[in-house]
């Protein structure tokens, strides 16, 4: 048998992976795709960039087989998956006619042709791969599939209705409590919900990650307990009907029930700690989680009186006020804690806004924030915000005088702005 090239292929284990989508949105040459069960890798398309490497919250992007170039596993074998294949023995390899001196260093994989750069791919340049430096230290994978525990057990303290109105729009307050186990998290992580029960194919459920809603002593300020935000989802991005199985297994969540949990993920997207930081929250609907999360923060610490907060200004976006979660609580914060920007686009007889729109309309004071070191940025909800959310921040900067190239590395390299969108 003559030699036969080796290939090291990437792939996601599915049995740590929490679906978050950060992998698919950090890479530029489109290799990751995911269909209703898995995130996989397209081994023709992936140019070994490592893009994807940093983003992923919990470490299942990290994985790697020595496979016959020729016998790469197929994205469709990919989607079929509920753990990761055996790795092929030495042995096999060669007696397939791999040489042993490619087992030693395999060439990686020679990208696909270069097609459209991907919407994303503006995001993953500006995208932050480190925390702000004054942000505190998280703990992740406490619990999960490669830990000590697979999941943590919570009992469920609440569960309210955030939204005012309409049965496509039921936006839910959950609050988990832990008990006496640690399960420590800090504002912007997010968690994994098993939701119970098996697919259609007899599976169990993977894990559906969610962002933390309360501050990192407790929804109840000492309890060992957070809250999250779930809207309930019965219907794809096309609009077409589809039952939620782990969004309409926690609105429907009783008080007393118990939920398996997983987590806590996320290491980057955290709010900065240090005196007189600003903070600029650009969110749409549930993606209001982290900055409720990072709100109440800064707000117990403004309200002990021994904290110096600098500003936090906060775009939120919906269709309407009544599909707003939080709308009552947000109106009654201070104004010196919380500068509140609202965009409502579908409002009878008022003209579509989107938050980008309202961020031009208050450059005079987004620009002064923008030129700060001490400022960082987060945006959370929609993916299809990203570009418009980017291009207002480009010209509000250019604008004041900045310069947008050597703003946008900083904000990057100095972790102080980052995307979770889906
Ligand atoms: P739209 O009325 O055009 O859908 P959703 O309710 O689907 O979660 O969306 C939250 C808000 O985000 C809605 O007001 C929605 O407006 C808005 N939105 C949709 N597309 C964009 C976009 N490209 N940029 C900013 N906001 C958007």
């Amino acid at each position: 048998m003559g030699d036969v090239a080796v290939l090291k292929q990437h792939l996601i284990d599915p049995e740590i992976c929490i679906r978050c989508n950060s992998c698919e949105a950090a890479c530029p040459s489109g290799a990751i795709t995911h269909d209703d069960n898995n995130y996989v890798v397209n081994a023709g398309a992936c140019d070994f960039g490592m893009s994807c490497l940093p983003v992923c919250p919990t470490g299942a992007i990290d994985n790697w087989r020595l496979v016959p170039s020729s016998q790469a596993y197929s994205i469709e074998q990919q989607f079929g998956w509920t753990e990761l294949p055996a790795e092929l023995s030495p042995e096999l390899l060669a007696s397939q006619g791999v040489p042993e001196e490619m087992l030693a260093a395999p060439p990686e994989a020679t990208s696909a042709e270069a097609g459209p750069t991907p919407a994303s791919a503006v995001t993953t340049r500006l995208n932050a791969h480190v925390p702000p430096w004054s942000a505190a230290h998280p703990y992740v994978s406490l619990y999960g599939p490669r830990a000590r525990e697979p999941w943590i057990e919570a009992t469920v303290a609440g569960n309210v209705r955030v939204t005012n109105r309409g049965s496509d729009y039921d936006t839910h307050h959950v609050v988990l409590d832990f008990g006496a186990r640690p399960f420590p998290v800090l504002e912007g992580q997010s968690i994994g919900i098993l939701p119970p029960g098996a697919d259609d194919k007899g599976r169990p459920h993977h894990a559906r990650q969610y962002s933390v809603a309360s501050a990192r002593t407790g929804e109840r300020s000492g309890f060992n307990n957070l809250s999250l935000t779930i809207k309930r989802v019965l219907e794809d991005h096309q609009g077409r009907p589809v039952r939620g199985v782990a969004s309409n297994y926690m609105c429907d969540l009783e008080v007393g029930d118990k939920v398996r949990v997983t987590g806590p993920f996320g290491a980057t997207f955290l709010m900065p700690n240090h005196p007189r930081s600003n903070i600029v929250m650009i969110c749409t609907g549930t993606g209001s989680a982290p900055m409720r999360a990072m709100t109440e923060w800064r707000r117990r610490l403004h309200k002990s009186g021994r904290f110096e907060g600098g500003k936090l200004m906060l775009f939120f976006g919906a269709r309407s006020p009544e599909e707003l979660p939080y709308f009552g609580p947000l109106k009654n914060l201070p104004r010196d804690l919380l500068d509140v920007n609202l965009a409502f686009s579908r409002v009878t007889g008022q003209p579509k806004r989107y938050v980008q729109d309202v961020m031009r309309e208050r450059a005079a004071d987004l620009a002064p924030l923008l030129g700060s070191p001490d400022t960082a940025i987060f945006v959370c909800g929609l993916r299809g915000m990203e570009e418009g959310v980017i291009a207002a921040l480009r010209d509000i900067a250019i604008a004041s005088g900045l310069d947008w190239d050597a703003l946008g590395t900083a904000l990057r390299d100095e972790g102080r702005i980052h995307f979770e969108t889906y």
